[in-house]
């Protein structure tokens, strides 16, 4: 078994299958936020990567990416309807969102979640040399910091959440609270993408389990120290600096303009299709908009991109319905032959093709109700080359707290969202222009390589793991899977696609 100095632990690899046209399987680069940035990372850092490869049954045996090793972990479909579309993604996630949907606490659930946690940390076991450092990612994997020490008491073990941790009086509704802190907290270090967060698992720290702690430090029962704090992650904005500026993809944004019928104002929003993303109050602020006459549909059009996701979980499918039912209702009422109100369009697209649309826009709508990060919005300014275009961003996003000179709304507020799309349209070029450049300023110094090497160094002060990593900023040869497919169709992937009618 070969081993590696650090491992990497998420849900799912960076890879994932897909049938060629022959039935054949191919390989292909993950969508998604934190494959995504992990991804560009670990190919020039030597480490190996376990993760579940996005379909049933006995694991594939995977190549090495560059120098990546990849430690696939198998799921059943009883693991994946438990683990995966059950406990993560209709308990936690919906309760780690402010509980927009309410959360399902299904006793079977936990069973299932406590087992595949158990199988990933002893994946991550096997390939972790002595001492080595373990970095778990994502609300999946909650339970395997704490699994892990139980293991391999000798390993340096991190613990990153991209998603928000909720303030204690919601974390308190969770059945399996003790347990599911006691997990994460079995990390040596607790990272998070803004610091109330980690204000919120102090106090729960405290109350739940005799803790004593501070924002940045829990001093649990048994002594052992556990260091907190908030590490936002990034993007690789060289990459996508270098992709917006390719001929191919300015001459493709003119295109999408074109074929839009240029609009005066072209606004866009890029999404997985998910209740936390506030599309629906999105709709709600254009639609009433268009009812009232502030804007008309020959001047100004909106193109909503919301890619398939967890399809096989009811609130999911509920909410793909009404959406597409107000896009229908929307452009019977007040589009026109030729001139659609809202371009709506439930696909995949690879990276070149997300540039281009981030370079056609003029105002770039991101308005979820509650988001981690949400890594679109630093995508969108990394690609404005031109200095143009406004974002308009929901105080309810990581990103907020970072990208301050975006028009900032609240999405709840549906007419204060409807008065700041209007400002944002109307905004004069000097000053968008002055927005653009503060928020590019800041992203060059925060890319997804600077992220890694702040959080690597605080679980590392020794600054081992931080010096393998490429230079932050800098240009990074391509490794084989920047070199695969970008992107895969969600629908042909087990996880995502549509259940039997
Ligand atoms: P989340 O992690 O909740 O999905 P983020 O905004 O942080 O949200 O990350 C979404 C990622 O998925 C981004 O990197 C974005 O470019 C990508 N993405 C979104 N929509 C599409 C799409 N239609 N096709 C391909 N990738 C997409
Ligand atoms: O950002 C939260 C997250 O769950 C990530 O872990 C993941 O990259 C992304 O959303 C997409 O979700 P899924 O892996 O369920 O398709």
């Amino acid at each position: 078994m070969r081993q590696s100095s650090l491992v990497v632990v998420a849900n799912r690899l960076p890879l994932d299958d897909n049938a060629a046209p022959d039935g054949a399987c191919e390989w292909r680069r993950s969508p998604g936020g934190l494959t995504s940035a992990l991804h560009t990372i670990l190919e020039q850092t030597p480490a190996t990567w376990v993760g579940w490869a996005g379909g049933l049954g006995p694991a594939p045996a995977l190549p090495d990416i560059g120098s990546l090793r990849i430690r696939p972990v198998a799921l059943s479909e009883a693991e994946l309807r438990g683990y995966y579309e059950g406990f993560a993604n209709s308990t936690l996630w919906p309760l780690y969102h402010d509980a927009v949907e309410p959360p399902v606490f299904d006793r079977d659930w936990w069973e299932t979640y406590q087992a595949v946690n158990l199988r990933f940390a002893q994946a991550t076991a096997e390939v972790a040399e002595r001492g080595a450092a373990v970095w778990v990612q994502d609300y999946h994997l909650s339970l395997v910091p704490r699994y892990l020490r139980e293991l391999r008491p000798d390993l340096l073990i991190g613990f990153f959440l991209h998603v928000p941790f909720p303030p204690p009086e919601l974390f308190m509704q969770l059945p399996r609270r003790v347990e599911l802190l006691s997990g994460m907290v079995g990390a040596d270090l607790v990272g998070f993408q803004r610091p109330q967060a980690a204000h919120n698992v102090a106090q729960l720290a405290a109350k739940l389990l005799a803790a004593q702690a501070t924002d940045d430090q829990i001093t649990l029962a048994d002594g052992r120290v556990v260091r907190t704090g908030a590490f936002p992650v990034s993007i690789d904005v060289a990459e996508m600096q270098s992709l917006a500026r390719r001929p191919a993809v300015v001459t493709r944004a003119r295109q999408l303009r074109h074929d839009l019928g240029e609009p005066r104002r072209v606004l866009l929003s890029v999404d997985r299709l998910d209740y936390t993303k506030g599309i629906e109050h999105r709709l709600t602020a254009y639609s009433e908009l268009l009812r009232d006459g502030r804007i008309k549909v020959r001047d100004t059009c909106m193109l909503q991109v919301a890619v398939p996701s967890r399809e096989r979980v009811d609130s999911y499918r509920a909410l793909r319905d009404r959406i597409e039912g107000e896009v229908g209702r929307i452009n019977g009422e007040y589009g026109r032959v030729g001139e659609a109100a809202i371009h709506y369009l439930n696909q995949p697209f690879d990276r070149a093709e997300l540039a281009a649309l981030y370079r056609t826009a003029d105002v770039m709508v991101v308005t979820p109700l509650r988001d981690g990060m949400n890594l679109v919005a630093k995508e969108f300014v990394a690609a404005r080359e031109d200095g143009a275009g406004a974002l308009v961003l929901s105080e309810f996003a990581g990103s907020a707290d970072e990208l301050q000179h975006a028009f900032l709304v609240n999405p709840h507020d549906v007419d204060g969202l409807k008065d700041t799309l209007l400002r944002a349209m109307r905004a004069e070029p000097a000053d968008l222009r002055a927005r653009m450049g503060a928020m590019r300023e800041h992203l060059r110094g925060h890319d997804i390589i600077a992220w890694a090497r702040a959080y690597l160094s605080a679980l590392d002060h020794s600054g081992r793991l931080a010096n393998q990593l490429p230079p932050a900023g800098g240009p990074k040869p391509r490794g084989a899977a920047a070199k695969a497919r970008a992107i895969i169709p969600r629908s042909r992937s087990v996880a995502r696609r549509r259940p039997p009618a």
